[in-house]
């Protein structure tokens, strides 16, 4: 026979089991659910970012450039394309408005053409994309050159050369659009520099110098600018399979024209081109974008830089080897 006192105690611990699963469930219903509005809000966020922005790509002629053109199209942005060749911006043109001529959010993109490496033609060109949308909501820097040689057969000329492709191209292309941001208090700016604005490669001196410099640049702008508003993404991407090898100048000035290994096998440049998408919707401030090999090298030029040297002194060596050989 159960006594009425075990029972009282019996229906009580129901009760009381009955009470802390209800709450349980409903506090971990309510978080998740918290949770789920939070990721839907942020989801809507970074989407609307970008719908409507006027955004301007640089050497959107070609490789990551072209592919950068393709998601920020779809994603709805409002382009301006720029490059060097009108007929490539063109048929990019054609490409993106045939392909998504059935979503009513996307747009047909405008195009400028110029040269990096020619001062005057920047400003006129800063002008033009501005009276395209009236205003500029994000510009990537993303046109650029690479190089091969040894420094004591390069030319200072081709030094200077990539430094005004990459470096001071961008800079004067971003300095003459940013008075426009800053007096709308909105903006960003993109500049893609690479692994190798992180870490010197021997052979690539005037590449990685630029790519330093372009690092450097845009860190301080990020800094100096904040206050009005403005954000700065520094995207530093490992090998892509792109035609950059095959562009890169040489020491004399000409064309290498080859198509390196390390490029080959490198990332897709679409799988690229929507990292940088998503982490210009985050606002990210600085992105590596490569394998585990080059991302430690990073810290290892910081962390061990006598390791890092010798690495890299071995690798000249062997380079040159093979190359003579
Ligand atoms: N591919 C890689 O492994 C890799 C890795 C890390 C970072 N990156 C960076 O990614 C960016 C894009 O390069 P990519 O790989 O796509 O190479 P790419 O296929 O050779 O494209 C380079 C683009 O830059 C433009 N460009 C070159 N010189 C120019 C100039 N003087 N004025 C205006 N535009 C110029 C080219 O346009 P036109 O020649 O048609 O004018 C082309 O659209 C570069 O900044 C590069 O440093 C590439």
């Amino acid at each position: 026979m159960v006594s009425s006192a075990t029972r009282k105690s019996l229906l009580k611990g129901r009760v009381m089991d009955l009470i802390t699963s209800t709450t349980v469930l409903s506090l971990l219903f309510g978080s998740l659910g918290t949770f789920g509005l939070f990721w839907l809000l942020q989801w809507m966020r970074t989407k609307a970012y970008l719908r409507n922005a006027v955004v301007v790509i640089t050497g959107a002629t070609s490789g990551l450039g072209r592919e950068c053109a393709k998601v920020f199209h779809a994603a709805g942005a409002k382009l301006v394309l720029c490059g060097r060749n009108v007929e490539a911006l063109e048929e990019l043109t054609r490409e993106l408005t045939a392909s998504h001529a059935s979503q009513r959010h996307t747009h047909k993109p405008y195009t400028v053409t110029f040269d990096l490496a020619d001062p005057k033609a920047i400003t006129a060109a800063a002008t033009q994309i501005l009276q395209c949308f009236g205003y500029v909501d994000i510009l990537v820097n993303n046109a650029g050159i690479s190089y091969r040689g040894t420094i004591l057969d390069t030319t200072v000329d081709v030094d200077k050369r990539v430094m005004e492709i990459n470096y001071f191209g961008p800079i004067a292309l971003t300095k003459a659009l940013l008075p426009s941001m800053i007096k709308r208090r909105q903006g960003h700016v993109v500049a893609i520099s690479s692994i190798q604005g992180r870490i010197s490669i021997p052979y690539r001196s005037a590449y990685a110098a630029s790519k330093h410099a372009t690092q450097a640049f845009f860190d301080c702008l990020r800094a100096e600018i904040e206050q009005d508003g403005i954000k700065v993404t520094v995207i530093s991407p490992g090998y892509i399979r792109t035609n950059l090898s095959v562009n890169a100048v040489t020491a004399d000035g000409s064309r290498y024209g080859a198509m390196d290994k390390n490029t080959a096998q490198g990332r897709s440049p679409a799988e690229v081109a929507q990292n940088i998408l998503a982490a210009v919707k985050k606002k990210r401030k600085d992105v590596i974008l490569a394998d585990l090999v080059p991302s430690l090298a990073i810290y290892l030029r910081t962390l061990a830089p006598g390791v890092f040297f010798s690495i890299m002194a071995s690798r000249a060596k062997k380079e040159q080897k093979s190359k003579t050989s």
